[in-house]
């Protein structure tokens, strides 16, 4: 039997690159999103199988409305199409699926079929997916404080009770923080994601376009990130 890579408990992915994929390729982006879809779901049951326990994935910022309506619809209808329909493979192989963003303004389609995966794959046990959809880490920020404000005016919570535990666990999703964030499509950035859990994550820029990243570059990463010396601020 192949070896099991050892892995991070927690990986997030910046999927950038699939519009730049699709024009080097004289394709629409709307065919390098398709790709990119596909990708997702290869190397989430990839990761699954070796024992991931917690991926997230940057799907679709706050900020991406902005890009001209016909893309946007395009990705919309996508993740309907892979959550009714593609994303059995990943119920099958046990993934539970989580959502984190903002509701509005998604159409209530797009509510809809994330909210039949999420309660479909609530019961699975192995890697917990959470996809970041019409999601901002400043938004998820003040929308945690907004709520740890409402109950320390109801007198829920005394100010000694907000620690960084208890900031985590109010988040959009309460996940472990992120060891190692790898973003596709050559920018060194962050762009908004996930900042409170990313703050002692490992960091790995490659230039390969998102659809292109596949297992063998996954696993070159991760051996990558398992020689890094992290020092959480020590020494
Ligand atoms: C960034 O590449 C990618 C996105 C904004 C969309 C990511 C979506 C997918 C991978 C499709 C499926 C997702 C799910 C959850 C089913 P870009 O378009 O900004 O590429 P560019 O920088 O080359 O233009």
């Amino acid at each position: 039997m192949e070896e099991k890579i050892v892995l991070p408990n927690h990986i997030g992915i910046i999927m950038d690159g699939n519009g730049r994929w699709a024009t080097k390729r004289g394709l629409s982006r709307s065919e390098g999103h398709r790709a990119g879809a596909n990708t997702l779901k290869k190397l989430c049951i990839f990761l699954n199988q070796q024992g991931l326990k917690y991926l997230s994935l940057y799907a679709f910022s706050t900020e991406n409305f902005k890009r001209e309506a016909k893309e946007v619809e395009y990705l919309m209808n996508l993740f309907i199409k892979m959550f009714k329909e593609e994303f059995a493979s990943l119920h099958k192989e046990n993934v539970r699926v989580v959502f984190s963003g903002k509701k509005e303004p998604l159409r209530n389609d797009v509510l809809e079929a994330m909210n039949e995966l999420m309660q479909k794959t609530k019961d699975n046990t192995g890697c917990c997916l959470n996809i970041c959809l019409n999601y901002g880490g400043q938004y998820e920020i003040a929308d945690m404080t907004k709520k740890l404000c409402e109950e320390y005016k109801k007198d829920k919570i005394t100010l000694d009770d907000i620690t960084p535990e208890y900031i985590q666990e109010n988040l959009y999703q309460n996940l472990p923080p992120l060891d190692l964030v790898i973003r596709t499509g050559g920018e060194q950035r962050l762009s908004n994601f996930m900042l409170y859990q990313a703050s002692y994550a490992e960091f790995f820029f490659t230039d390969t376009y998102f659809p292109d990243l596949d297992e063998k570059e996954l696993t070159r990463i991760i051996n990558d990130f398992n020689k890094r010396n992290r020092r959480f601020g020590g020494n």
